[in-house]
């Protein structure tokens, strides 16, 4: 097993995505869900970020809202230090140059209408490529699939829905590849994909940090995925953050309860994860 990725922490850390007093309900009376509950958090950028928790416990919901595919009932977003406006659909697309999502069901992000090659060359557009030639727009998809072991050459003139769920997870870290975000949500982004692939998958991910300064927030199950990847960890539980801190302090020296029990649920992590090394 592979030990775990270091982070250098940044002296002074600026913050990119933050939240106060983030709530989200759903439905009405008694069909009511608090689905985010009341949560404030600090992303900072450059750092790797895990939001860990049980299903149902508003991990997604969280990404959505992050994301502005959904509004939060009550509470702020903001977005680099600035209280985020996404009330126009130009600002909207303006801030999708600068955040983007994987999400667990790779095909339900895609326009089943559209070729891969139009998903791909949309993002060049979105880019700021629209301009280039058609030999180096082939060169740019051609590099982004090779980046997640795919052939472009044989995947020109297909539907995502004609690709595995691995492979449409691979087309998605593609598309990120070329569209260089300064945040990534990834919501379980190797759910579909074999153990080996996986880590495939995630050190792309990690890669795309260090080459793009992409900051990748990870939402996931597995804490010991979050243990191996992150610097900051949110242990989310019924919609609230009940624990935070660095991988360190909330997965070896854990305060809450719930935080435990996700870790001894995990009876491996320790040998998994090769601690033994921590
Ligand atoms: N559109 C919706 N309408 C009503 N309730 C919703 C909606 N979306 C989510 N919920 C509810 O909000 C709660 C949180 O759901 P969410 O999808 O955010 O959980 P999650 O942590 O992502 O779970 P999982 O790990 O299973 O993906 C759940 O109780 C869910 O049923
Ligand atoms: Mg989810």
């Amino acid at each position: 097993m592979p030990g775990r990725y270091m982070h250098a922490m940044n002296g002074d850390k600026k913050p990119c995505l933050s939240g106060k007093g983030v709530s989200k309900v759903f439905g009405l009376g008694r069909n009511k869900t608090v689905a985010v509950d009341n949560v404030d958090f600090t992303f900072h950028e450059g750092e790797v970020i895990s939001i860990v928790g049980e299903s149902g416990s508003g991990k997604t919901t969280l990404a959505k809202m992050l994301l502005g595919l959904i509004n939060p009932t009550s509470g702020d977003i903001y977005f680099q230090g600035q209280k985020r406006d996404i009330s126009s659909h130009r600002k909207k697309k303006e801030y999708w140059k600068s955040i983007q999502a994987i999400f667990q069901d790779p095909f339900s992000s895609y326009n089943t209408f559209n070729k891969i090659d139009t998903v791909l060359l949309d993002c060049i557009r979105m880019r700021g490529g629209g301009h280039l030639s058609r030999d180096e727009k082939t060169e740019l998809m051609t590099e982004a699939c090779r980046f997640v072991n795919l052939k472009y050459e044989e995947l020109t003139n297909k539907y995502p829905f004609e690709l595995s769920g691995g492979q449409q997870q691979r087309l998605m870290i593609a598309r990120i590849f070329l569209l260089k975000p300064k945040i990534l949500l990834a919501d379980e982004p190797t759910s579909m994909i074999d153990a080996c692939s996986r880590s495939t998958i995630l050190d792309a991910l990690l890669d795309l940090r260090n080459e793009i300064g992409m900051t990748p927030i990870f939402i996931t199950h597995d804490i010991g995925l979050a243990f191996y990847v992150s610097d900051a960890v949110y242990i989310m539980e019924r919609g609230r953050i009940v624990e935070s801190g660095t991988a360190d302090e909330v997965i070896l020296a854990p305060k809450e309860a719930y935080t435990k029990r996700l870790i001894s649920d995990v009876p491996k992590i320790r040998e998994e994860w090769d601690l033994s090394t921590v």
